[in-house]
């Protein structure tokens, strides 16, 4: 059984996606941690970001493990170097071209086979699982996305204004709206959750009701 779970940055699909599955008994996977795993192994190796066909190549060789909440590449555990600036920032040039996504997707699908998951990403119910079970759409404003995550951020000590966090914010929705394959959207059958004004537990109280309804 498959539940999507897609939405903009820092719409907390993660944190949800997670709680969900451990209620459930379902295992969760965290689609936007393969496409950094496979953007920090092409920083690590020099490739160049224009060079299409090598970055091809270097997504089809890498094998993505992902395994109790943590990501392999290549059997090295890089769960905490693929959340740097640099490798959010140069995500797009993996995300974009439909050839490097294709080879992604395939590694998706084939990780989910055969299991009972909850994956979020942006494209999972619209391209990756057309015929997932259960489909949310889990968003909110942008200037109550970027104060939830300027509150994450104050309390690991990172100061940081919500103006910033917005204006990056803002650019990544926008590259992940435009692009060509995969695109962020709601699939025309997902449920759309619109969070503004609701605390954590109650976003994953409703999240967890109407993913019970479709179980
Ligand atoms: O979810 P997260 O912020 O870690 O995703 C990082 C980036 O990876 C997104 O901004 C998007 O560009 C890309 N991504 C994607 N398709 C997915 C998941 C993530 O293109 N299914």
């Amino acid at each position: 059984m498959i539940i999507t779970i897609d939405g903009p940055a820092g719409a907390g699909k993660s944190s949800i996606a997670r709680r969900v599955a451990n209620e459930l008994g379902f295992e969760f996977l965290d689609t936007g941690a393969m496409y950094r795993a496979v953007t920090w192994g092409v920083m690590q190796r020099g490739i160049a970001w224009d060079d299409v066909e090598s970055l091809v190549e270097f997504a089809d060789a890498a094998r993505l493990i992902w395994q109790d909440d943590r990501i392999y590449l290549d059997d090295q555990d890089i769960s905490e170097e693929i959340r740097t600036p640099q490798v959010t920032s140069h995500i797009r040039y993996l995300a974009d071209p439909p050839k490097i996504r294709e080879r992604i997707t395939a590694q998706q699908r084939r990780i989910a086979t055969g299991r009972d998951i909850v994956t979020e990403g942006r494209d999972q119910g619209t391209e990756v699982f057309p015929d997932a079970h259960c489909k949310i759409f889990l968003t909110a404003s942008p200037e109550e996305r970027a104060r939830r995550r300027q509150r994450q951020l104050a309390e690991k000590g990172q100061v940081i204004t919500v103006e910033e966090i917005l204006a990056s914010q803002n650019q990544r929705d926008l590259e992940d709206r435009m692009r060509p394959v995969g695109r962020l959207r709601a699939a025309s059958d997902a449920i759309v959750v619109q969070t503004d004004g609701m605390s954590p537990d109650e976003v994953r109280g409703e999240v967890l009701r109407l993913v019970r309804e479709c179980v």
